[in-house]
């Protein structure tokens, strides 16, 4: 279950002050498809980036499985990402250095024991690119 409790978020707070959320407060449950919808600079990006604790609210809390996770110390959220949260980026966030494969399957080698067989998970056929009507996922 994630919640999230009457988030604001200002950019650039004392300066030109932006505010990209105003009070958002929502749930969503296990097996919940949520949309999010909003013209451009609505704050869509910026509430998945809250919710995805990969930035701050300026005021508000979010919980996950009933815990507080707002103002968790950067490890503990960096765990939190890499254990619970999948993420994809609109701007792709691969490293140029890796291979597909390898980028692929990174964030299942760092999660030690509990990724074993991380290479051959990352070759698991619905996760492979594939021409289109040729894919059977
Ligand atoms: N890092 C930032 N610094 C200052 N202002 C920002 C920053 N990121 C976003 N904003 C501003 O916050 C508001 C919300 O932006 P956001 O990117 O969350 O909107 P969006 O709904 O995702 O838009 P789009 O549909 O274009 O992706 C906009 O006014 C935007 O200019
Ligand atoms: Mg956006």
């Amino acid at each position: 279950m994630f919640k999230i409790d009457q988030i604001t978020k200002i950019y650039n707070p004392g300066t030109t002050n932006i505010k990209a959320l105003d009070q958002v407060s929502f749930s969503v449950m296990e097996a919940d498809m949520l949309i999010i919808m909003g013209r451009s600079g609505s704050g869509k990006s910026t509430l998945l980036r809250i919710m995805g604790l990969l930035d701050y609210p300026t005021t508000g809390d979010i919980y996950l499985e009933d815990k507080k996770v707002t103002s968790l110390p950067e490890w503990k959220r960096a765990s939190l990402r890499l254990e619970r949260i999948g993420y994809v980026f609109q701007e792709y966030a691969l490293l140029g250095e890796l291979t597909a494969h390898q980028n692929v399957y990174l964030p299942g080698m760092m999660l030690g024991a509990n990724g074993t067989n991380f290479k051959q998970k990352a070759m698991d056929r619905k996760w492979q690119l594939c021409k289109p009507g040729a894919c059977n996922l």
